[in-house]
């Protein structure tokens, strides 16, 4: 597999490292030339379920910008739509269902996740992939509360309005769905992690918009199962959402090795709410990219100032890459990390008064 210790998996364990280790999250996507030229017009979908083409888009962002880790190609709704519920991908909007999901019958539609049978390729995909890298793998799974918001809503939800009231009003028809939905992502983790995958994240996105009694109640348990169920692979589990400032000691439940902050919380603050145990992954505004390069460095410096030199730190965005992004300024990013940060040596970051060149 890939030659070397790794910054990135040492970071995870929180183990010093000799440079402060870097990936974007959607960092394969449509802010890459190479990208779009390779992707064409057919659904994302369709190139998930080709593994040569996958691995080739995954493989790009690798080259061009020098990051510690890759992250698969694939995309959160993946298993459930392989499951045959009727969900597409539409550019501009996101993850739409046909037939969302409201009453205690639509729990019947969402049979049992059998990675191997039902999406093969992304196994495939995965093991291509960990011949041809030098860095490790990143899998992922949609946490429960996350899926279960597109499927209930049909689309992408400002409010979630439908979702909260599944949950309040028939919260065993809830408790199921997101358990069935915990034992489709774990299924799919273990699969990706047998077929080569380093470390996993488990995206919540949208985890952000439920109080803490809400996330407590309706979204921890099952994601606890998911986490649960993954110890004994022995990879370390990262965990991330977006708004998720309120929540995030609950979000670094014991199962968790690396939190995921967005660019709303210092990371020192986050530090604080989260204890001394996981390590921390974060948080440039993907935003400010599109200020230029001048700009995002100096939020970058403040961003490794912030994690303040110790142990256990994973640079990466506050949420994914923007489309708009000019691939070059993350180039650039990547660099500085690389030079200007220096996890491990427990001291002072520096560069800080560093001049541009
Ligand atoms: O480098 C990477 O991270 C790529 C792999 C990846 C994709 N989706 C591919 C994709 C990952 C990790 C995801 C996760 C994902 N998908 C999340 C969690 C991460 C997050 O951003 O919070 C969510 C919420 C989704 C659902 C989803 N899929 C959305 C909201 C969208 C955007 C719709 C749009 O067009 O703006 C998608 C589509 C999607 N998934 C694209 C990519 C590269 C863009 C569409 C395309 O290229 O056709």
């Amino acid at each position: 597999m890939h030659a070397g210790p790794s910054p990135f998996l040492a970071a995870c364990r929180r183990e010093p490292v000799s440079r402060v280790p870097v990936w974007f999250m959607r960092q394969a996507g449509r802010a890459l030339p190479e990208y779009r030229a390779l992707r064409g017009t057919g659904s994302i979908l369709d190139a998930i379920g080709r593994p040569e083409l996958a691995a080739e888009i995954m493989l790009q962002p690798v080259r061009r910008y020098g990051v510690d880790a890759a992250v698969l190609f694939s995309d959160i709704v993946v298993p459930v739509a392989s499951l045959g519920i009727g969900v597409a991908i539409v550019p501009g909007r996101g993850p739409v269902v046909a037939e969302p999901f409201r009453c205690a019958a639509d729990l019947a539609r969402l049979r049992p996740f059998e990675p191997e049978v039902d999406a093969p390729y992304v196994a495939e995909t995965v093991k291509i992939l960990v011949r041809e890298l030098d860095v490790p793998l990143i899998g992922f799974a949609g946490a429960p509360f996350t899926v279960a918001s597109y499927l209930v809503e049909g689309g992408p939800s400002r409010d979630f309005g439908r979702t909260k009231a599944l949950m309040h009003n028939e919260p065993a028809v809830w408790a199921h769905l997101v358990d069935k939905l915990a034992d489709v992502a774990l299924a799919s983790l273990r699969s990706q992690v047998a077929a080569g995958a380093a470390a996993v994240q488990l995206f919540d996105s949208w985890a952000g918009a439920l109080t803490r009694g809400e996330y407590r109640r309706f979204a921890l348990p099952a994601t606890e199962k998911i986490l649960d169920g993954l110890a004994a692979l022995d990879v370390p589990r990262i965990h991330f959402g977006v708004g998720t400032g309120e929540i995030l000691d609950l979000m670094a439940a014991p199962g968790v090795d690396v939190v995921g902050v967005d660019w709303r919380v210092p990371l020192d603050a986050a530090r604080a709410r989260v204890g001394p145990r996981p390590a921390l992954q974060g948080n440039l505004d993907p935003a400010v990219c599109l200020a230029g390069f001048p700009a995002a460095a100096g939020e970058a410096r403040r961003v490794l100032a912030e994690a303040g030199g110790a142990p256990g730190h994973i640079f990466n965005l506050g949420h994914g890459v923007l489309p708009e992004t000019d691939p070059s300024v993350l180039e650039r990013i990547v660099e500085l990390v690389h030079d200007e940060g220096r996890a491990g040596t427990g001291g002072a970051v520096e560069g800080d008064s560093r001049s541009e060149p």
